[in-house]
């Protein structure tokens, strides 16, 4: 929505300004200031934008800014941020040089970044024990193939996934074994994975394969 306003601006504003002033001047009139006066108020919203819009195009790398319930403030702190250092590379181009513009601004990515940063979460409800030898290695390649494997594979079948997300395929046990401390990590301890739960897996299936990594994560 920024983008498609900061587009607006050049589209309905800048260029049609441009137009009139070049074609009064053509006519040998005096062009009215009016024109430029707008074009420059929306060219400095592009500017102070560029920055907040540049973080919003590649967010959907980092999930953690939009998918929780401060997700407007996250956004509101990452733009103000973006404003910052923008202004401070604006007062740059006239020489003047006021650090603190962006030391503030990573101080303000700083603080979000601690604030967002993924803390191993509480298993709900009570915590289920499962003893490690009754862990098979075809019970930990069903729950992947089940809950993961639609999105980790070559050519991933869920969703708009033209590769696997983040490189990581999880369709073979050699995958699996490879990436077995990741695994553990993202579906256990983080318990951000499977993105959204969207496969649906359980508790159990969480503790099996939390008790598959701790028995050294056997193959086969
Ligand atoms: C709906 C699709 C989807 C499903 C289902 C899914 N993932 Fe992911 N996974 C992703 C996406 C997208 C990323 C990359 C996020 C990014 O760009 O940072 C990812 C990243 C990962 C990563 C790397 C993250 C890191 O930073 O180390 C691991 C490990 C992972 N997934 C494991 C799993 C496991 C295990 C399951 C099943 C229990 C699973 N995923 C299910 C979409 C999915």
């Amino acid at each position: 929505m920024i983008g498609t306003c900061m587009v607006g601006n050049v589209f309905f504003v800048i260029i049609p300004g441009q137009k009139k002033m070049v074609a009064a001047i053509a006519q040998g009139q005096e062009p009215d200031p009016i024109y430029g006066l707008r074009g420059k108020q929306r060219s400095v919203h592009n500017n102070y934008l560029t920055l907040p819009v540049l973080f919003i195009m590649i967010s959907n790398h980092y999930p953690m800014t939009y998918s929780g319930a401060w997700n407007w403030a996250v956004l509101i702190v990452i733009t103000v941020a973006g404003m910052l250092i923008r202004h401070f590379f604006n007062l740059k181009h006239k020489g003047i040089i006021k650090p603190w513009l962006p030391l503030t601004g990573a101080a303000l990515l700083a603080g979000v970044s601690l604030f967002l940063y993924p803390r191993p979460q509480a298993p709900k409800g009570p915590a289920i024990v499962i003893a490690p030898e009754l862990v098979t290695f075809a019970n930990v390649q069903e729950i992947i193939n089940n809950r993961c494997v639609s999105c980790h594979a070559a050519t991933p079948s869920r969703g708009n996934f033209v590769t696997a997300p983040a490189g990581i395929k999880l369709e073979d046990a050699g995958d699996i074994k490879r990436w077995a401390g990741r695994i553990h990590e993202q579906a256990v301890v983080r318990r951000s994975m499977p993105q959204g739960n969207v496969t649906a897996i359980t508790e159990e299936e969480r503790a099996l394969l939390g008790a598959w990594y701790r028995a050294g994560a056997p193959g086969q």
